[in-house]
């Protein structure tokens, strides 16, 4: 029999029907009940909204939800207390978002593009006007590492992020690792398993690795880090040889989206970087994303599972749904913008070029008498110890690769020394330079 006084729902309006808002979708109604259970009152789908609405086909449990084409009627639809915002990009989301603000309706969202670039100035819109803002989804899916940092570790002192955000990007190079395949074929493939996007410039550039980047590292250390703070280097140059040079170095190499204070500032960067190959960042494979952790207090921590999908990114979408959902109904705290720490004003951004490491250098040259000479020369030009030189069996004479490592020293020194080095007439292609994580 049916309780005379049900338990009023918490209802959702979705915008965005693509991979995340479908997952979303079905986790919601395939696990309806047990999220009821775990409420205490039921999160009810009230309006979808496509673009492309007509044809959406929906789950079983929510086949009688109204559909708009319009997200204006989300918006402004009296009965739908919270917006899942999931279309993605900076423009029509931004608009969403901030009518939905004007309206006081609870937000959710999944877009690490928009909240890097403005999330700063959209909480504290939120925050003036009371409503509930969560973005759990946008940084590495199905890991809840938003609620790790704001939550789970927030007593601790952070004093060095590392990532694996890119899901895509790992797919490559791992695959290149186990199957010495190029670069090309492999992401050809990726393309055509649809892990990457026809135009892969985002993953493959680092790009979205950096807005995930400086969403975390604006939530781990608390300033307002603009993606353009971050020292950005993608994956295109690298080869199956950089990954057999790599192993004899016992390294291996991952993008890594790396936050690290140090006295001067904040160092922060996403560039391929060799690292141990015993560390557990180098034992992520595939499309998989990781965190790890380090704060003064209760030292390392690591998580780790699936950085993107329907299911793994609708969890979290969900489970912020419900965290909102609770907060309506039991009245919010007074709520404090997790790009807030601004006042503590301890950790500013600082060029990369001021970092110390110890650096790989891979060439391509016609081989002739006194190549190596000539690079040591410049290198110690510039004050810079070469470390060791590494040269691998190669039936080409024309383009012959080698590795120089060198001991630790600053970026721009590197830097000097390798712009020098464009001179040279026996390179076939620019050195790549890799820095070494050896610390991790
Ligand atoms: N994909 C993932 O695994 C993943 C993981 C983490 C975070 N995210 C983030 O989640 C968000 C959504 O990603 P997605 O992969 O689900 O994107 P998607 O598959 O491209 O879906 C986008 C959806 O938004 C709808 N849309 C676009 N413009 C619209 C408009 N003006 N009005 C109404 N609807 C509109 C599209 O409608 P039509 O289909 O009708 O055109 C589509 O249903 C992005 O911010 C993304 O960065 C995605």
């Amino acid at each position: 029999m049916l309780s005379e006084n049900p338990v009023r729902s918490v209802n959702v309006g979705i915008v965005g029907l693509g991979n995340v808002g479908t997952g979303a979708m079905s986790i919601l109604a395939g696990n309806a009940a047990q999220i009821e259970a775990k409420l205490g009152f039921p999160l009810r789908v009230r309006t979808v909204c496509s673009r492309s609405v007509a044809s959406k086909e929906l789950p079983a449990g929510l086949a009688g939800v109204k559909r708009t084409a319009d997200w204006r009627d989300v918006v402004n639809d009296p009965d739908v207390d919270v917006i899942c915002e999931l279309i993605g990009g900076t423009g029509v989301a931004h608009e969403l978002i901030e009518a939905a603000i004007a309206a006081g309706k609870s937000v959710v969202t999944a877009n690490k593009e928009l909240m890097a670039l403005q999330g700063a100035a959209i909480w504290e819109k939120a925050i003036a006007a009371g409503i509930n803002l969560a973005m759990e989804a946008s940084v590495a899916g199905g890991i809840p590492i938003h609620t790790v940092l704001r939550e789970g570790i927030s007593g601790d002192r952070i004093q060095a992020l590392y990532g694996i955000l890119n899901g895509t990007s790992n797919y490559i190079l791992t695959e290149i690792e186990k199957h010495g395949t190029a670069f090309e074929t492999v992401l050809a493939e990726a393309q055509r398993l649809g892990y990457a996007e026809a135009d892969p410039s985002a993953d493959i550039d680092g790009f979205d690795a950096r807005s995930k980047l400086a969403l975390l590292s604006a939530l781990a250390f608390g300033e307002q880090i603009a993606p353009t703070d971050i020292y950005t280097e993608g994956i295109r140059r690298l080869t199956p040889l950089d990954f057999q040079y790599a192993h004899k170095l016992g390294h291996t190499i991952r993008l890594l989206c790396a936050a690290r204070e140090t006295d001067e500032g904040l160092l922060l960067s996403v560039r391929p970087a060799l690292i141990p190959s015993e560390t557990i960042l180098a034992s992520v494979q595939g499309a998989y994303n990781a965190i790890w952790v380090r704060g003064e207090y209760g030292a390392d921590t690591f998580y780790y599972g699936r950085g993107a999908g329907p299911h793994p990114t609708g969890v979290a979408v969900v489970s912020d749904l419900m965290r909102v959902a609770r907060e309506i109904r039991s009245g919010s705290p007074e709520r404090v913008s997790p790009f807030a720490h601004e006042r503590l004003g301890a950790y500013k951004p600082i060029p990369i070029t001021l970092q110390r490491r110890a650096w790989y250098l891979r060439f391509r040259v016609h081989d002739r008498p006194g190549i190596i000479a000539a690079l040591a020369n410049i290198l110690a030009g510039k004050n810079v110890s070469l470390d060791a030189v590494l040269q691998l069996p190669s039936d080409s004479k024309d383009n012959l690769p080698f590795v120089i490592t060198l001991e630790t020293t600053s970026e721009q020194d590197v830097r000097d020394a390798v712009a020098r080095m464009a001179t040279l007439d026996f390179l076939t292609e620019p050195p790549l330079v890799l820095p070494m994580e050896t610390s991790l």
